[in-house]
């Protein structure tokens, strides 16, 4: 394809390190998108000829056909997916196949192909978080009164409610959202047109390949049409803050299942066993989810890397842009699959995670809410009370909800009966209700509000 000026072709060791085939062959079906507008808009600026775009469209068509069953004869020392298409489209049209490349080339080329497969992908990983966005809200329905421990310091803190912990997940979910369409948006310009870096003096129509692609615009200027990879820089981090929102998930999940916390059950086909203890059900799917967001941070540093201080305009190290995202979209892909599985499976064990949310002494908070709103105390003074109640309840081993009224009193002596009251968990999640909060009403409400947002 670019023999004209060469003594020899590249040596064995030049493709080995050169070949970018076996990777971006992923980009086939784009790459024949791109040429198909590409002839077309030659055609309609009478760059090239009717006759000649047709042979072209029809030869695109059959190289796609022969990708999709199989019999495509890919090549190595083709190097890339560029000119393995070229090259059979020539084999199988002739020489109008040589008119394709006119005022383009594969820097403008390869940009096209990767921002409409990075399109994509953004737009698939989307529907994916939707759906655990989906399953979480189904699950946050169901426990919106189910009752568990919440933590601070991984120390039990407050009784807080099932659904409202997994609505967590779903805000940061819908952020993760955002982060992939913003990136998604900012993308959708048409690098296609801009040649190898400079434009061309072919009378192009850059507006029609741009509208074809499905693409905003063109990219305004073509040197940084060429040279850009900032797209899948966003793309990456955004997907690497995502892979980190599901490893949280996925710690919780290992604590839940754990025989110490036992608050959640996995389906038996999401856990493995132990070749030697047989009383063994791990929670493999979720250890790997919460390990797999390193590489998509590693794919994050490697692009960056590439990137750091690359003159303009192409650089043929940014060839090396698309192993770091199809192998960072591929594992979002497999994480968000397997934590959408694991979530909807799940059962809940509402006896043991209530059991557990009356351990540590959880609703101290709401005896000393109780001194201040009710005895007039300052929080802090009410605070103080509420701290010397708990310090009794350990000496004499029991939970401050499980102190008597006369031990209430000989700390604080005008408390009476109803300071019983608050030290229950389901009064203390029920008695929440402030925007944002835990109460069961609270998140049977969120449950329909994000609904609406996030899955209407
Ligand atoms: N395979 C190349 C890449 O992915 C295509 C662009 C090559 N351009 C060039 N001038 N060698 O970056």
């Amino acid at each position: 394809m670019w023999g004209g000026r060469f003594a020899s072709g590249p040596s064995a060791l030049m493709e080995e390190i050169n070949a970018s085939i076996d990777i971006d062959r992923r980009l086939a079906d784009e790459d024949i998108r791109g040429s198909k507008a590409h002839a077309e808009m030659l055609v309609a600026t009478g760059i090239l000829s009717a006759e000649d775009g047709a042979a072209i469209a029809q030869g695109l068509d059959r190289v796609a056909a022969e990708i999709a069953e199989g019999s495509f004869p890919f090549s190595r020392a083709l190097e890339d997916i560029h000119m393995n298409i070229e090259a059979r489209l020539s084999e199988l049209i002739g020489p109008a196949a040589g008119r394709l490349h006119t005022a383009r080339s594969r820097n403008d080329q390869v940009a096209t192909d990767f921002r409409l497969w990075t399109r994509a992908a953004v737009a698939r990983l989307d529907g994916q978080v939707r759906d655990l966005q989906g399953a979480l809200i189904d699950q946050a329905e169901r426990h919106a009164a189910t009752i568990l421990p919440g933590f601070t310091h991984l120390q039990a803190a407050q009784p807080v409610t099932f659904g409202h912990h997994l609505l967590a997940y779903v805000e940061m979910l819908g952020r993760d959202r955002g982060r992939l369409a913003d990136a998604g948006r900012r993308l959708n310009e048409c690098p296609l047109g801009a040649g190898a870096l400079a434009g061309t003096t072919w009378p192009i129509d850059r507006h029609m390949t741009a509208a074809a692609l499905g693409f905003d615009r063109p990219c305004a200027n073509s040197l940084d049409a060429v040279s850009s990879r900032d797209f899948v820089l966003e793309v990456l981090a955004a997907g690497t803050i995502l892979a980190l929102t599901l490893s949280r998930l996925a710690e919780e999940i290992v604590l839940w299942v754990s025989a110490q916390f036992r608050f959640v059950d996995l389906p038996h086909d999401l856990t493995t066993g132990s070749s030697m203890m047989p009383q063994k059900r791990n929670p493999d799917a979720a250890e790997l989810v919460r390990a797999k967001v390193g590489r998509v941070l590693g794919a994050l540093t490697t692009l960056a890397t590439v990137m750091k201080g690359l003159p303009l305009a192409y650089s043929k190290d940014m060839q090396e842009d698309k192993e770091p995202l199809f192998g960072a979209v591929d594992t979002l892909d497999l994480c968000l699959t397997a934590m959408t599985g694991m979530i909807a499976g799940m059962t809940v064990n509402e006896t043991a995670c209530r059991a557990a949310a009356g351990i540590g002494h959880t609703t101290a908070t709401d005896l000393a809410d109780h001194c201040a709103r009710v005895l007039g105390m300052p929080f802090r003074q009410a605070h103080e009370v509420a701290g010397k109640l708990v310090a009794r309840a350990e000496g004499l081993g029991v939970d401050v909800s499980q102190l008597a009224l006369d031990d209430l009193k000989a700390v604080a002596p005008d408390l009476d009966e109803s300071a019983l009251a608050v030290l229950d968990v389901t009064h203390a999640v029920e008695a929440r209700t402030s925007f944002g909060g835990t109460a069961p009403a609270n998140v049977a409400a969120q449950v329909a509000e994000a609904r609406a947002r996030f899955l209407g």
